[in-house]
């Protein structure tokens, strides 16, 4: 079978950890470079990802998350954050960002920047952090995969209380909101979901050639 969709139907929603087996430094920062690599509408990445170790604190994002024990028994726990706001100093140090790797000056990429600015700076307050929010689902497809092909399970997650994480993480002084969670890890023995066929829709009802 081809190595994508091998490591596609590897992977599945994982429902009980293994809370013996942890994932090592070297996965992680396959994780994280993975992760600073995901695309975003115009590159600005406007995403912080927190890992989040402090076992008191995963406990009491757990009750935060239906109790969901994915929350305390994954080797790491992955919370997917946005910005709420992008301003007009973010776009700069984007800029300046390109200018520096990429070794051009900063006058010559001034219409891009303009351009940002002007639709960007101008979006109602709500319809940017909901524009913002929607790059981490991005991401989120990302890190399955990633971990998927390095056979690290993950649990992708909406079911928690943002207004909640939010409060508990200290992110709104920061900028930024919870959108996902994903606990990371290694599947138990016990988890029977593991062994549940795959349920997809059919490629028939999914596609439409237009010709
Ligand atoms: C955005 C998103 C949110 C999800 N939230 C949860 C969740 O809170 N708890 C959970 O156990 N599974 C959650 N799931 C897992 C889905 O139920 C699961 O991906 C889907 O049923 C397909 O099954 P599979 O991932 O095992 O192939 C979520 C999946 C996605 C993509």
């Amino acid at each position: 079978m081809n190595k994508i969709i091998e490591d596609l139907n590897w992977r599945y929603a994982t429902k009980k950890f293994d809370l013996t087996k942890k994932i090592t430094p070297e996965n992680i920062e396959i994780i994280k470079e993975s992760l600073r690599l995901v695309p975003s509408s115009y590159g600005l990445q406007p995403l912080k990802y927190l890992f989040i170790e402090d076992s008191v604190l995963r406990q009491q994002l757990r009750e935060k998350s239906f109790n969901q024990s994915q929350i305390t028994d994954a080797s790491h726990l992955l919370v997917i954050c946005s910005l709420t706001e992008i301003t007009e100093d973010f776009i700069d140090n984007y800029i300046q960002n390109i200018s520096q790797i990429r070794s051009v000056p900063i006058n010559s990429i001034s219409g891009f920047s303009n351009y940002m600015k002007k639709e960007i700076l101008s979006m109602q307050k709500d319809k940017m952090a909901e524009w913002n929010a929607k790059q981490a689902y991005i991401a989120l497809g990302h890190l399955l995969h990633t971990c998927a092909s390095l056979r690290i399970d993950a649990t992708p997650m909406e079911g928690f209380q943002k207004e909640a994480y939010d409060e508990v993480l200290n992110l709104k002084q920061q900028g930024l909101q919870s959108v996902l969670v994903c606990p990371i890890g290694y599947r138990s023995e016990e988890d029977s979901n593991q062994f549940l066929k795959k349920v997809r829709r059919s490629k028939e009802s999914l596609f439409e050639l237009i010709q």
